[in-house]
């Protein structure tokens, strides 16, 4: 067969194909592909996640370049720079100076998320405060909540398993304090059964029956949170989260996860990570379209494009602006992201 595209007779084939739909149509000028964008990503969709520590200054987290522990100083002007960008939220992460059994620190009068908290809301009242409620930053086993031995021991489970309800205790007092400091969002991550309906009951209970829950609901056991436990100093020091955090093989039961924490009075839901869940993200957002979802563009995920694009091996602005649409596309209304402050200058 020979392939005549000279000739003028070539342009036959179009009209024995009958090619009268033509989707490249619509694509052909930068103004038409605009006007029939499906996406549109937003410095709004965005909540920013930052690392507070005590003392002094900031650190550069090694495997998060761009990414720092912060003094609460820094933390606050960190969260300047997020509201100059047009980012309404941060998500606040403590690094405790003593860790012990239960995670004290978290729930302590002048802990270092609640310093945090009064001094972001003192100096940006209308910044968007959500803090992480869980225990593995706090507790010096580095896991998210109490652990089955010495006085609790329970011969039926594993030694070392987390317990499910004496951790929800902690959980309570960890969010009234919150509170008490002026979180505007608490977004609990530990996935313990029946931890948003406890939250929710001590929040009632304390007068803050108007502050929102923000549920990690569906939060799988993955590889991908590696440098968020160097930046967090949370990994756990045996074993791992595969009893509480979900499988990544699985998909309906993401829809009961997320049915309980609807049912136990979340606002808002959230799978992470996002990248490798991109269907997940679309399952419980159409199972559950009246409620805003967030999805949490993990440390791995941002390590991934950092590391590539330093080699030179990828175009960091136009991988990072494409995973985030996607991550929009597949039904997430609000993204947890490192790269909210670069990605809210690159969409100025
Ligand atoms: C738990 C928590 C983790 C992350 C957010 N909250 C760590 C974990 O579950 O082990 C990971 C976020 C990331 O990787 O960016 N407090």
């Amino acid at each position: 067969m020979t392939l005549q595209i000279e000739h003028p007779d070539s342009f036959l084939v179009s009209r024995r194909l009958a090619l009268t739909k033509r989707p490249r149509r619509l694509r052909t000028t930068p103004a038409l592909r605009a006007m029939v964008r499906e996406t549109e990503l937003s410095a709004h969709d965005f909540i920013y996640p930052l690392f507070v520590r005590h003392g002094h200054g900031r650190s550069e987290i090694r495997s998060m370049p761009g990414i720092h522990q912060l003094s609460v100083e820094e933390a606050v002007r960190e969260a300047e720079i997020a509201v100059k960008s047009g980012v309404n939220a941060v998500i606040l992460f403590g690094i405790p100076n003593r860790k012990d059994p239960v995670g004290l620190e978290n729930f302590t009068e002048n802990g270092i998320i609640q310093q945090a908290i009064r001094a972001i809301k003192k100096e940006i009242p209308e910044l968007v405060v959500v803090t992480d409620v869980c225990l593995c930053e706090y507790t010096d086993h580095g896991h998210c909540g109490i652990l089955n031995t010495g006085e609790h021991f329970q011969a039926s489970l594993p030694e070392g398993y987390v317990l499910n309800d004496p951790t929800l205790d902690v959980l309570a007092k960890v969010a009234i304090s919150h509170a008490e400091c002026g979180a505007d969002i608490l977004a609990p991550s530990g996935m313990m059964d029946g931890m948003v309906g406890a939250i929710r009951g001590a929040l009632d209970q304390t007068g803050y029956e108007n502050l929102p829950i923000l549920s990690y609901a569906v939060k799988y056991a993955s590889s991908f949170y590696g440098p968020f436990r160097e930046a967090a100093e949370g990994a756990p020091k045996f074993g791992d989260r595969k009893s509480h955090q979900m499988d990544p093989a699985n998909v309906r039961e993401a829809l009961r996860e997320a049915a309980l924490d609807v049912e136990e009075g979340a606002d808002m839901l959230m799978v992470k990570p996002a990248l490798a869940y991109l269907d997940v993200i679309r399952v419980v957002k159409d199972a559950f379209p009246e409620l805003p979802m967030a999805a949490y563009n993990v440390s791995g995920e941002y390590a991934m494009i950092k590391a590539a694009a330093a080699n030179g091996w990828i175009d960091e602005k136009k991988a990072t602006l494409e995973t985030l649409t996607a991550i929009k596309r597949a039904g997430a209304d609000l993204m947890i992201t490192y790269h909210a402050l670069e990605a809210a200058k690159w969409l100025k």
